[in-house]
């Protein structure tokens, strides 16, 4: 019979420190509150405001991220940070935040991002297409992986290696979007896709082409991440991985 060599303990973040941007809604919410429930010993709660937009599907809604984290594990395991992604300084202090209070930075999550108009491509108005592409938005989605990788690499090179030899893990969340040329493929449901989900009609096409035929949760997305920040995936690296309920494979 085959030995698994794995450890019990391989999705862990134990004694972790991590950086988590768009943390107080959605699929940030749910990454730094289980990231947390597996160990971390500080999650950075970045986003432009501590409370979470209205109409996701949150756990304990009417609590702030780092609040929720610290009621159920202790003071000092979570922060908030005033943060807008799409801004080299405000990332940057987020990174020496985790490095002023956890000694280091180990787990960088780029995941803040906004929606953008949902219209078939043959009915796109060209100024619509500008400004999805305009540099406001277009900081909020691209920039700020961009920064989010950048100054979250300059510490991870500064700071003593784990004994596996890594210095720091990022994870990026992207889109199904990125992959197929759909309109509405939304597949967790967040104050983002709140528009989707509430409209039976489109809920009902879209479950139709999902193999597993319910909406995603953000809980979903954020296991993810816990593997792909975890020993877990240890020989995992440069990979982009569908959260989808097969949807991709369909
Ligand atoms: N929910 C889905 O089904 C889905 C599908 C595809 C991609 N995504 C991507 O996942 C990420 C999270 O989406 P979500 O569904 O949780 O959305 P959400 O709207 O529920 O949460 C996004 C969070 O990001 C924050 N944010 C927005 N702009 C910011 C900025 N400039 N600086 C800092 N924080 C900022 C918001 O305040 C909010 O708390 C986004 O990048 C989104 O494009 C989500």
């Amino acid at each position: 019979m085959a030995t698994s060599h794995m450890e019990p303990s391989a999705y862990t973040l134990k004694d972790k420190v991590a950086v988590v941007t768009g943390a107080s809604s959605g699929l940030g919410r749910a990454i730094a509150v289980l990231f947390a429930a597996h160990g971390t010993r500080l999650v950075v709660c970045a986003d432009l405001k501590p409370e979470a937009q209205a109409g996701g599907v949150d756990q304990e809604p009417g609590k702030r991220t780092d609040e929720l984290i610290n009621s159920r594990h202790g003071d000092g395991r979570a922060l908030y940070v005033e943060t807008n992604v799409a801004i080299g300084e405000d990332v940057s202090r987020c990174v020496e935040e985790a490095v002023r209070l956890g000694g280091r930075l180990d787990v960088m999550v780029n995941n803040a991002g906004l929606g953008v108009e949902k219209i078939k491509i043959h009915e796109l108005p060209e100024e619509v297409w500008d400004k999805m592409m305009s540099v406001t938005l277009s900081a909020v989605n691209l920039r700020s992986v961009f920064l989010g990788c950048k100054y979250a690499c300059a510490q991870f090179l500064k700071q003593k290696p784990w004994p596996s030899g890594d210095r720091g893990w990022i994870v990026n969340t992207a889109s199904i979007l990125g992959a197929v040329g759909i309109i509405d493929g939304a597949v967790s449901r967040t104050a983002m896709t709140k528009m989707n989900y509430e409209d039976q009609a489109l809920s009902d096409r879209l479950m139709a082409r999902t193999p597993w035929r319910t909406w995603g949760e953000a809980q979903d997305i954020a296991k993810a991440a816990l593997f792909l920040a975890s020993d877990g995936a240890a020989w995992i690296t440069g990979a982009a991985l569908p959260v989808d309920g097969g949807f991709l494979a369909a």
